[in-house]
């Protein structure tokens, strides 16, 4: 413990993530059951309190997702969203009620706006309608002692401040251990949402017996800001997403506010929490990839440019003094520097120690596979960085079952040839080949694969981005596909663009089929 820490009181703030729920609703970021439960096994890693993992009532495959996380991820509470509405809380409770630690979270819309156009209720119904809901998850959790109740007053930030008072008192009464305030739709300034905190620790007679928690989206670029000003005022958990990802302009992100706290103890009065900073960077990158949602090259922590000085001055400064411009120390929180450290002479070992070190256990009958690849990589490229290691694991290991892979790809282009792909997909009855012209070789191959499996996409989107840097690096290609107003994100690496795309579009194909299996 050093001097700041023995001389202040600690106090922890829980850190309560969102990601596989609020930022799973993010267009494209849909997810299937093995993906959420990998990175829900990631969060635990992470050491995050409550892991919301679902809004169980939502699809059949919510629901599965949530048991199969809440039976099988070990550490954080595991939460079952519901609106409230009796079906719902049952079903959050089945998926959950094997978790160690399980918790109910139930909300509804407290703001005029709300009330007179989502629900049509009155505030005296709304009010009936939460206490009831609180009251019954609180029944069903009897045979759970440790379980928790927490309510939600939906867009809060624009509802009556007497009703907010009213409301939450009713809720705490009726058994809710958390009151949750969600600023939905991002409408109040760090002061104003502040002094709501304030409001509610003051007008609500029975505040002790519950934790505030804050839930706060970025409409204005202020949900941090906004709950970081909240935790001044009293609120202990903070609802938050990895990248800030969530609805339309999205959530807190979980690591600049847990940064903040940390960085700025001086200012938070000793603040804590539990979070294992060097998970931050690994658990980024692999919601980025799996979600199929790049970070910002300048977002704060996570971003590729957080830690990169360009101008003359400040590469001086960081040389003589890291701290001149930089308040944090990358490697607290995961970033790790970018080493060469593996070669087409590498064995296996190495492969799979290298692999570990950078949070990837690979199971022995993948290692061939995963060898493999890296072995023909590491032969173009000769020094394999580790965000090309990252590349062929989010390629090779994928969490979304093979119903169609890519065999071989040929491509015969030029500026006065129509470009023409051969593709060989392997299916259950073996590989089959087809070829076809397009306006370039990407969607030669499109075409050639849509043929195959006899699914055709509708391509919204395409991306290609380098995963180091050289003439030789590997390829990422992210697409998204619209499927009966889903989008559906696709991923494919190679140092062969063209090959990268092929397998991108495969691999939206299978996510499809999955999605399609599970709804
Ligand atoms: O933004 C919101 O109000 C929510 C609630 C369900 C907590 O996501
Ligand atoms: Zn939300």
């Amino acid at each position: 413990m050093d001097d700041f820490e023995a001389n202040q009181e600690q106090e922890k703030v829980y850190i309560f993530d969102t990601t596989l729920r609020d930022a799973e609703q993010t267009p494209g970021a849909a997810l299937g059951i093995e993906e959420k439960l990998e990175i829900a096994k990631h969060l635990a890693k992470l050491n995050v309190d409550v892991i919301e993992a679902g809004f169980p009532i939502s699809s059949p495959g919510d629901f599965d997702a949530v048991q199969r996380i809440a039976n099988e991820v070990e550490g954080p509470e595991i939460c079952g969203l519901s609106r409230v509405v009796e079906k719902d809380i049952t079903a959050a409770w089945k998926a959950i009620e094997d978790a160690p630690r399980a918790r109910i979270h139930t909300f509804v819309g407290t703001s005029p706006i709300h009330m007179g156009r989502i629900t049509r209720t009155t505030p005296e119904d709304t009010l009936r309608m939460a206490v009831d809901a609180v009251a019954y998850a609180k029944s069903l959790c009897t045979k759970h002692p440790d379980a928790t109740v927490e309510f939600s007053p939906m867009d809060a930030g624009r509802t009556e401040p007497a009703f907010l008072y009213k409301i939450v008192e009713a809720t705490i009464a009726a058994g809710a251990t958390v009151v949750n305030i969600p600023e939905t739709v991002g409408w109040t300034v760090p002061a104003e949402f502040g002094n709501l905190i304030a409001g509610i620790r003051k007008h609500v007679p029975n505040i002790d017996d519950a934790i505030i928690s804050i839930h706060c989206h970025n409409d204005l670029g202020l949900a941090v800001a906004n709950s970081l000003e909240a935790i001044q005022q009293g609120a202990r958990q903070v609802e938050c997403t990895i990248n800030g990802l969530g609805e339309r302009a999205g959530n807190t992100s979980l690591e600049e506010v847990v940064m903040a706290i940390r960085t700025r103890r001086d200012y938070f009065k000793g603040y804590y929490t539990d979070i294992n900073a060097k998970e931050i960077v690994p658990i980024s990158r692999r919601v980025s990839r799996t979600m199929g949602i790049a970070v910002q090259p300048n977002k704060a922590i996570v971003g590729a440019n957080a830690f990169a000085h360009s101008s003359g001055i400040h590469q001086d400064g960081i040389i003589k003094s890291r701290v001149t411009f930089e308040i944090i120390d990358p490697k607290e929180i995961g970033w790790k520097e970018s080493q060469l450290i593996l070669s087409p002479r590498s064995g296996r070992n190495a492969l799979k120690h290298r692999l570990s070190e950078l949070g990837y256990e690979v199971p022995p009958e993948q290692l061939d596979k995963v060898y493999e690849r890296f072995l023909k990589v590491a032969d173009k490229k000769k020094a394999v960085h580790d965000a090309d290691l990252e590349a062929i694991m989010s390629d090779e290991i994928r969490a979304v079952p093979s119903v169609f892979e890519l065999d071989y790809i040929q491509v015969v282009s030029g500026t006065k040839i129509s470009p023409t792909t051969t593709v060989g997909v392997k299916t259950e009855d073996g590989v089959v080949e087809n070829a076809s012209t397009g306006d370039g070789p990407v969607d030669a191959a499109f075409k050639a694969i849509g043929q195959i499996v006899n699914i055709q996409l509708n391509l919204i989107d395409y991306q290609i981005r380098s995963v180091t840097e050289g003439e030789d690096a590997i390829g990422e290609v992210s697409l998204k596909v619209q499927d009966n107003g889903h989008i559906i994100t696709g991923t494919g690496a190679s140092t062969d663009i063209i090959e990268a795309s092929a397998k991108a579009y495969i691999h939206a194909v299978n996510k499809l089929i999955q999605l399609r299996t599970e709804r």
